[in-house]
């Protein structure tokens, strides 16, 4: 099984259907163990690119850096063209420096070049903006972003979360449509069945800018898999589950009542629950195409699978229907 390549939103690239997340890679666990290391983020990288997949989502905050590394080192013996690179700045890296956060011209300018130099490549295709900073001015953001990609650092510019403060995005594209800069084209919001924000003003927005929409934990940090049971919790492995914030959020009645519909469709569809709930996204009028995470090969590999899985329209609705609206026709 090969993954296809979709538009992403009105700008001029193909990417694939399925966009692999490294949220992970590095990442320390409570005791001080990484939940995905670098072999394990090698063969992760290995196996999406043997299933065709050619969009890798990072962000140089991730791990502290050493993600953005390890694709680094992946990629050099790849030939880079062929993928799509996404990376992501905001978060404060350095203690007591608040220069070292955000959107303003000082910091842009150097985490873009450090983060190019850990991913050892000349531009990213796309730059997020991880957070929106509310003491730059989208007059300020908009002209440095801008700059990054006249002078070829950054192909297409991205916006990431930001519900429901959407508006602000599209302050940030009239004014770049104003100035002929370059606006925000590519859009990170989280959504899943049981996340469904966007589905407000969020989706309009983005259908009126012509964003691409690619979703982050469309698996709901895996509680959309079938290791959550209603009476017993968890039933397999799983790092979110060790977050009280985690199983606050997700391990509700609401939510189970959406997951027994979700196993009821992967069961006419002769899928698993995680592929039912990821061609979900891919069904949807609305989004490009998906973030998806995995800690192992073989969970990677059974997402992937996503790909060939085809939901009918009465399905989709059913799916949104499982927890109550408002949600959007897009
Ligand atoms: N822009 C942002 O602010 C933002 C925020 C979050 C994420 N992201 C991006 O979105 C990507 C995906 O986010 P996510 O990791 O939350 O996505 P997700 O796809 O909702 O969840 C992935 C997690 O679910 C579990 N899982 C995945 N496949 C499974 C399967 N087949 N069976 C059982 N468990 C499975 C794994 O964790 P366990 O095995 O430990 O349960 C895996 O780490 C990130 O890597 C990152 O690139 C962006």
């Amino acid at each position: 099984m090969d993954l296809d390549f979709v538009q992403l939103g009105d700008t001029g690239l193909q990417t694939s259907e399925i966009q692999f997340g490294t949220w992970r890679f590095g990442k320390e666990t409570e005791e001080g163990n990484l939940e995905i290391d670098e072999p394990r983020a090698h063969e992760l990288l290995d196996a999406y690119a043997d299933h065709g997949g050619r969009f890798i989502d990072t962000a140089d905050v991730y791990g502290g850096g050493t993600c953005e590394e390890w694709i680094g080192d992946w990629l050099a013996d790849r030939d880079r063209e062929a993928y799509t690179i996404a990376s992501k700045i905001y978060w404060q890296i350095r203690e007591g420096d608040p220069n070292s956060r955000g959107t303003n011209r000082k910091n842009v300018r150097h985490r873009i070049d450090a983060l190019l130099d850990r991913l050892g490549t000349d531009y990213v295709d796309v730059l997020y903006i991880h957070r929106w900073d509310d003491e730059t001015s989208a007059r300020e953001m908009m002209k440095t972003l801008n700059g990054l990609v006249e002078d070829g650092r950054v192909h297409y510019l991205g916006t990431s979360t930001l519900v429901p403060n959407e508006w602000k995005v599209a302050k940030a594209n009239q004014i770049a449509r104003e100035e002929g800069w370059e606006p925000f084209t590519v859009a990170q919001p989280r959504y899943n069945l049981v996340d469904r924000e966007i589905e407000g003003g969020y989706l309009d927005m983005a259908d009126d800018y012509g964003l691409a929409v690619c979703p982050w934990s469309p698996l709901g940090q895996g509680f959309l898999t079938g290791k959550y049971s209603r009476d017993e919790g968890l039933t397999g492995e799983s790092r979110a589950a060790e977050s009280s914030r985690f199983r606050e959020a997700y391990l509700t009645d609401e939510n189970f009542d959406v997951l027994d519909e979700l196993r009821t469709v992967a069961d006419e569809v002769d899928a698993t629950i995680a592929q039912t709930a990821i061609a979900y996204h891919m069904a949807h009028e609305g989004i490009t195409a998906p973030i998806v995470g995995a800690r192992t090969v073989d969970q990677l590999e059974e997402n992937l699978g996503a790909a060939e899985v085809d939901l009918s329209a009465e399905q989709v609705e059913r799916l949104r229907e499982a927890k109550g609206g408002p949600y959007s026709d897009i």
